[in-house]
Parts: structure tokens; C-alpha cells; sequence
């Protein structure tokens, strides 16, 4: 069967990781996560002190420094899935933080950031058979996606589902302000002056805020079907 290349965009923690993820597994593709991309950058300026203390960031410094960021992944024995790494180092748990998740959003609207992650991103994508999920991806990083998702689901939905996802990874969160985080995100992402989020024209929209996991699962792969 041929191998095509599908794009999943949305809101911040509508799910768009765990279908992508689901799919990926299931139908044999590679999975990358893009939003653990930007967190890893963001990650290495809280590391590096590139942060000022009213939260600035140092854009000359940053960009100077770029090519030293090695962003990377490695699979989890266990998972099977794809975890981040950061100049070789597994940093999975430590971009989920809300350090790095209030920051983010700042960084990846750094043009500069976005030209250099999505060079990488279209590398890993070269050969097809890949799930690939972002804000970008059906827009700009492969406007040629045979198939693209477009979710969106309801914030407070949303902030608790990140809310779930945090707790049952062991770490410390408060409902309103990963509410208050997505929607300053959410903000952010759809009205940056680069790549901003938005429907791709062919892409398939999914409200996924009263849908299961398992319907979730069942409907993306339907979609995949209907494409290959
Ligand atoms: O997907 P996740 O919520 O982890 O993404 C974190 C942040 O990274 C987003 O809020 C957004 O600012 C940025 N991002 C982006 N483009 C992508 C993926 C993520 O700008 N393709």
C-alpha cells in the first residue's frame, strides 16, 4: 500500500497527540510531535538563561545560538513511541511543564525558531508514512498532505483533559491556570504574524469535545482508510 503523509492541527490539548499517536501505531507510521519541538527550544532558553526576569526573551542571543540546539528523538522501550531530546538528553516530562507551556507560544512565534524546525520537520517527513502533528503542518510544513485533521474541541474541555494528562504523569497542576495557559495559547498561535493557526482549505475538521478515545481512534482511522 502506498505510504502518504497526514497532517493533524488544532488547538493546544485537544487530543491531537494521543489520535496521532493511536494512528501511527496502528497503521505502522512514524510519529512526531512538533509542539515538542518549540517546547524543547523553549526549554533551552529557560536552561540557558536566555529569559529575562519579566519574561523577554533574548531574540539575538537565541537566534545566534540555534544551531547549537539539536533537537532529536528517541523511542521509548516501553511505549514504542517517540520521546524528546534536547542536545541528546530525553527531556520528555520536563517541556510538559507550565515554565515551558506559559513560553512557548512566544518562541514559536520567532520566525527565525519556525524556519528551523520546520526545515527539520520536512526532513523527517521525506520519506511519507508519517502522522505529523502541529499548528502548521496541512499549512505549511506539507500543504501537499494526503490527508489532514483539523480538531478543535471546547477550552474547558481541553484544560482538563491536559489537567488529567499532567496528574497522571505525577505532575503538580491547577485547573484554572492551565485554563488561562490554553487560551492565552490558543490567542497567541491563531494570530501570529508567521504560519498563525488555521483550517487548511482541504482540510477535515474534527470536534472531538463530547467524542470517546475509542471514537476518536475509530474515526481517524476512517478517515486514513478513505485516503490510502
Ligand atoms: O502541541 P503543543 O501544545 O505541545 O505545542 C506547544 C506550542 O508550540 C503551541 O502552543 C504553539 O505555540 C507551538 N507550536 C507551533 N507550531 C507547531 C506546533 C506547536 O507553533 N507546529
Amino acid at each position: 500500500m502506498k505510504k502518504i503523509t497526514i497532517a493533524i492541527d488544532g488547538f493546544s490539548s485537544c487530543g491531537k497527540s494521543t489520535m496521532a499517536k493511536d494512528l501511527a501505531r496502528e497503521v505502522g507510521y512514524i510519529y512526531v510531535d512538533t509542539g515538542a519541538m518549540y517546547r524543547c527550544v523553549t526549554l533551552y532558553a529557560l536552561h540557558n538563561g536566555l529569559f529575562d526576569k519579566d519574561n523577554n526573551i533574548d531574540i539575538a542571543e537565541l537566534e545566534k545560538r540555534m544551531p547549537q540546539i539539536v533537537l532529536s528523538f528517541s523511542l521509548n522501550n516501553t511505549t514504542g513511541m517517540p520521546e524528546a531530546c534536547l542536545n541528546g538528553e530525553n527531556v520528555e516530562l520536563d517541556i510538559r511543564s507550565m515554565e515551558v507551556s506559559k513560553r512557548v507560544s512566544h518562541i514559536a512565534a520567532l520566525p527565525f525558531v519556525r524556519r528551523a524546525l520546520v526545515e527539520q520537520q520536512r526532513r523527517m517527513g521525506k520519506e511519507k508514512g508519517i502522522v505529523m502533528d502541529g499548528r502548521d503542518i496541512g499549512t505549511t510544513v506539507f500543504p501537499d498532505a494526503e490527508l489532514k485533521i483539523y480538531v478543535t474541541a471546547n477550552a474547558r474541555v481541553r484544560a482538563q483533559r491536559r489537567y488529567d494528562e499532567l496528574k497522571a504523569k505525577g505532575i503538580e497542576a491547577d485547573f484554572e491556570s492551565i485554563l488561562h495557559n490554553v487560551e492565552e495559547r490558543d490567542y497567541i498561535d491563531s494570530h501570529r504574524e508567521v504560519s498563525p493557526l488555521t483550517k487548511a482549505a482541504d482540510a477535515i475538521e474534527l470536534d472531538n469535545s463530547r467524542m470517546t478515545l475509542s471514537e476518536q481512534k475509530q474515526w481517524l482511522l476512517d478517515r486514513f482508510h478513505e485516503a490510502t
